[in-house]
Order: C-alpha cells, then structure tokens, then sequence
C-alpha cells in the first residue's frame, strides 16, 4: 500500500460520464478482515481481488458534493462502496445508502448500523437460531461483529463467553459489553481445557470469526445438536497454506450444523436490522466501541493492526479519529460552556467581541449548534460534536481551559499565541486521550510549583506537539523527545532530549541529603549537648537548618516558574 498525492481534483462529476454518478468527500473509511482477501490474485471468491495500483475499494461513510443521479443532491450523507481517497466519483450510485439518523454518530454506520452490525445480526439470529437460556461462545469477540453478537446473544438471554488477545480486551468484554466471561486466548496454552472450563456442559452455538487451532478446541466442546456459524477465519486471511481442522467428526455424533454465510445475502433484512439495531441503542441497551486512525497515511496501519491485534476494536479510518461513546453531544456543549466560563477574553474590552458572546449557548439545539462557534470544527455540521478547536492567537487569557475531557471526541487542540498562564493540567492524557495535534506555544504557561516539573503527557496518537516561548521547567518527559526541540524552545526552564541541554542533578535530592547529613550530625552531637544542656548551642544549629531552607528551599518551592534565571538553577 502507498499514499499517492493524486494532484488538484475538479470537484464535479465530469461531463459525459457513462451514466449518472456522484461525486462524494470520503468522512469515514472502514478497515475490514475480508479486504485482506482482495489482495490476492485468487478470483474464486465471492468478491474479486483489488487491481494493483489502483484505489483500495472498501466500505465508507461520505457526504455527496456534486451528483448527476435524481437520488442524490450535494449535502447528501451516504454509506457505501468507495475508495480509500479524499474523494470519490461513484458511477454505481444505486449502491449507496442514503443516512437518515443524525443523532447517531456517522461512523457508527460503518460498524453497528453497518455491514459488520448487520453481520452479527443475520449470523446470529438467521445462521444460529438461538434460544433462550443457550450456551454462545464468540471468538474474535471484541471485533466489529464480536462484540454485537455478544450483546444480541444476551439480549437473547443466552450465556456468552468471548475470546479476544488482549487482557485489556477481555475486561472490556465483560464491563461494556455485558458479556458473562471472556478469556484471553493468547494466554491459554490448551484451548481444549481452557473452553471446557468455560463451559462445563458444552457450547450450544459457536460464532466463529478466526478458525485455526480455535475451531478444533471448539468442536471438542460442543453439545448436541450445536450450531456452528462460520462468520469468518481470520487467522488464516494471511496464510498460503491455511491449518487443517482435525476435529470435523465430532459433526457427526453430536449432529451438529456448521454453516458459512454472506451477509449481502441477506440484505431484505436491512431495515429491520437498521430499527432494531437503532432502537436497541438509543435504548442503551447495546453498546459500541471503533478504534479509529487518523488520515489516510495512517490507513496502512490500521489495516495491519487488525490482524495483529494492534485495534482495541473495530477499525475505521478517517481524516482524523476519536472514540464515540453515548451522549457525547451534550457532554461536548458542556465542555464548551466550561471552557468559556475559564476564558478571561480581553477582547470584550476593546468591543471586538469574540469567543464570549459569539460562543451564545441559547439556542444551539441538538444539531450541530455550537459548530459555528469561532474557533470549532466539528465531526459533522448537523452533530455537536467537537472535532478540533482553533482558538489561536485570538488573545485569550486564563488559566489552562477546564472541561475539555467532555470534548471526548476532539483531536485537535489550538491554544497558540494567547495569554493563558499559570500550569498546565497534570491530566492532560487522561483529559483528552485521542488529541493528535496539541499546540500550547507562544503563552505563559508554567508548571506546578509543588513539582516543578513538566507533567507526563502520554498519548498515543500524538502527532504534533508545540509548547515553544512558555515558562516551563524541568526535564522532557520521554514521551514527548520525538519532536522537535523548537517545540520546545523559549522555556529557560526545560531541559533534555531533545534540547541540547542537559538535565542536571536535582537540588532538591541535594539539600535533602544536606539536611539528612545535618540531621544525624545533629544526633550525633545530641548526647554531650544533652550532658552539656546548652541552649543556646541548639538554637545555633536550629537556627543554621531554618536559615538554610530560607536561603535556598523556600525560593525553590515559591518562585519557580516566576523567577525563571534563579530556578532555572534550582531545579535544573
Ligand atoms: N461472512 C460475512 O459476511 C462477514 C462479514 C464481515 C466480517 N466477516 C468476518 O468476520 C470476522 C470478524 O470480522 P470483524 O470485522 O469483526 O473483525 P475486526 O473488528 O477487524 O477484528 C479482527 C480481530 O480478529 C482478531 N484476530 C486477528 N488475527 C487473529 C488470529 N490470527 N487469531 C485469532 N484472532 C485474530 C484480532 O483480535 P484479537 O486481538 O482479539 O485477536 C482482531 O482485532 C472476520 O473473519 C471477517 O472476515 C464476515
């Protein structure tokens, strides 16, 4: 796989097209096992391989910008088949799905109301026929399809088991998604005991999404009259020389039934799977969780992680990327209002009203509101959910913004070339996980004077990070020396990687080794003193430790990040 740079596109649908056809801006790309499939040069499949050097084809979520066909008019949000590219002209248009719901994240429409949702819907409830009260195990579980069946399967009053390769996996398979027990399975060495002790009694329905060694542990355990639905083997995508199953006879005895199946063969069912799948979510009866990338440099990745089990869950790619969750659109109003109330802006003053009364919260409603506000790009116009916040140089002062953890969704954040002052949150990576690009330059941010330090930022998707002309101190944490050492300039105060700068010795384990040594200096001239009873000796050498602290540790505590060359030597 490679990025090309395609050049300038005329953003219309060319005249003398074949037929009608849209031409869409690609917002959400999915990145599904079965495309692993289409980059082999084998035609027996039931989808053709990709062309080398042509655009990757997959599953996508866009808005319609110019369209020769009666369906579709620009503005159009539709999923469908289309390329993993900025933009796309359709010429099957027929093919797309126009999207109704605007109260559902649009990504969602690639996962839960999407091709894998509507898998889970129709292997489980067409291909199982399950029962109340069965016995479900669910490989793969924490994938796109996984995890909705698990949760149809309870849904069903069914006890499910999942496998996922990750502990972290395993525990959300349980807390989120409701699952009775989940294992990790890299971690099994005998698949056979580790199912059985799951299942003492035996599997009535397995959903089986990775074959390999797992199907052969599985057909051990499974009870009479069991159904198998063979969703997919995504271990073997990869393999030229797929594992052999040796267990198959157990079919015969227990008359087990294993099927294959197509979702797209199922299609009628669509909308009843669309209204069930909707209204089971807004009921908050099923959960979902995707695990995006950000732009399409990083689609290459994404796509492997899938079968290295890099994804947490279901991938997607966009120009950006975050985690949904419900209710994000109110919390995301909230963290505006929140930042809003911190801001101190000036400019009210000089009657150039910016942020403070053009961010007016009265009557923003439920669509897309607060996207107008200076500053805020959403994910879509018609949803409040914040994307990235530009609040640079508009001469903002305060302290660093609160509330931003409930801006769940954001991955940019702008804060250049402003005033804000005082430190900056020790919490940043728990606040905002999924920011890529984090400008804090040009202000006057400092750090805690308890610490004095630079708090540890640690977040993984991180791109860009800029907090040059600050008043930072302390060394660079780890994570953070990949980038350039102009991001970090204009802080007297920072030192290491990547600054030229060495960190020197803390002063403050210095004078605490002084003081120890004057401590037990102090012990150890105790007894004569006791025998001598002198007063006033003692109050010398109190005197002497407290005129110490005053002199060099008192500063240290008090002025740090205010008296930046004399702290710059104190805790250097
Ligand atoms: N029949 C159909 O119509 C249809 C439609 C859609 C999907 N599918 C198939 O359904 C399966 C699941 O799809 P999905 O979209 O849910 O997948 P997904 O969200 O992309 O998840 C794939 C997961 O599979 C696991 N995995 C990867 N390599 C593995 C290996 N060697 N052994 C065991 N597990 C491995 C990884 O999780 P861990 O870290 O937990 O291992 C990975 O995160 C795939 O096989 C796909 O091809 C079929």
């Amino acid at each position: 796989m490679a990025l090309v740079d395609g050049g300038a596109v005329p953003l219309r649908v060319p005249e003398g097209a074949a037929g009608p056809a849209v031409l869409v801006k690609n917002l959400y790309l999915s990145c599904d096992p079965y495309m692993r499939g289409r980059m082999r040069d084998f035609h027996g499949s039931y989808i053709p391989p990709f062309k080398p050097g042509s655009v990757i084809e997959g599953l996508g979520v866009a808005r319609v910008v110019d369209s020769t066909h009666p369906g579709f008019v620009a503005g159009d949000i539709v999923s469908g088949m289309t390329g993993w590219e900025e933009y796309s002209l359709i010429d099957k248009p027929e093919q797309l799905n126009k999207i109704q719901q605007s109260d559902i994240p649009l990504s969602y429409h690639l996962g839960l109301l999407g091709m894998p949702g509507f898998t889970a819907y129709v292997g489980f409830y067409e291909i199982c026929s399950p029962k109340k009260g069965e016995f479900v195990f669910v490989s793969a579980a924490s994938g796109a399809v996984g995890q909705i069946v698990g949760q149809l399967a309870k849904l069903h009053g069914c006890y499910v088991v999942g496998s996922a390769g990750t502990n972290e996996k395993v525990e959300l398979l349980k807390d989120k998604f409701g699952f009775d027990a989940a294992f990790n399975y890299k971690e099994e060495p005998d698949l056979t005991a580790a199912l059985k002790r799951y299942f003492p009694e035996g599997i009535d329905i397995y959903f089986e999404n990775v074959g390999g060694p797992m199907l052969d542990a599985v057909l051990l355990n499974m009870r009479m009259h069991g159904r198998i639905a063979v969703c997919g083997m995504v271990s073997q995508h990869g393999m030229t020389d797929p594992a052999g199953i040796h267990n198959l006879f157990c079919l015969v005895p227990k008359r087990i039934s294993m099927k294959g199946f197509i979702q797209s063969d199922y299609i009628n069912l669509f909308p009843q799977f669309l209204d069930y799948m909707t209204k089971h979510y807004k009921d908050g009866k099923i959960a979902y969780l995707e695990d995006m990338s950000i732009g399409l440099e990083n689609a290459p990745a994404a796509f492997v992680g899938l079968f290295s089990g890099g994804a947490l869950c279901f991938g997607c790619i966009n120009c950006l990327s975050s985690y949904f969750d419900h209710g994000i659109s109110s919390s995301d109003v909230q963290c505006l209002k929140d930042l809003k109330q911190s801001l101190i802006d000036p400019n009210i003053l000089e009657n150039d009203l910016e942020i403070k009364s053009r961010w007016n919260f009265t009557d923003i409603g439920d669509n897309g509101g607060i996207c107008g506000f200076t500053g805020v790009e959403c994910w879509h116009p018609n949803e409040n959910r914040v994307l990235s916040l530009r609040l640079g140089n508009l001469g903002l002062e305060g302290p660093f913004p609160r509330g931003l953890e409930l801006c769940a969704s954001m991955t940019t954040l702008d804060l250049s070339g402003n005033n804000f002052s005082g430190p900056l949150s020790e919490h940043i990576s728990e606040q905002m996980p999924y920011v890529s690009f984090l400008d804090l330059s040009n202000n006057s941010f400092s750090v805690r004077k308890r610490n004095c330090e630079l708090p540890a930022i640690n977040l993984s998707r991180l791109i860009s990070f800029n907090v040059a002309e600050n008043s930072l101190f302390g060394p660079i944490p780890d994570s953070l020396q990949s980038f350039p050492a102009a991001n970090f300039m204009g802080n007297p105060g920072l030192c290491g990687a990547p600054l030229d700068k060495k960190c020197k010795k803390r002063f403050r384990v210095w004078i605490h080794v002084r003081l120890v040594r004057i401590r037990e200096m102090f012990v150890r001239i105790q007894k004569p003193l006791h025998r001598i009873n002198d007063a006033s000796i003692i109050g010398t050498s109190a005197g002497f430790i407290l005129g110490f602290v005053v002199a060099f540790y008192f500063p240290h505590k008090l002025f740090c990040g205010r008296l930046q060359p004399y702290t710059f030597r104190v805790c250097g």
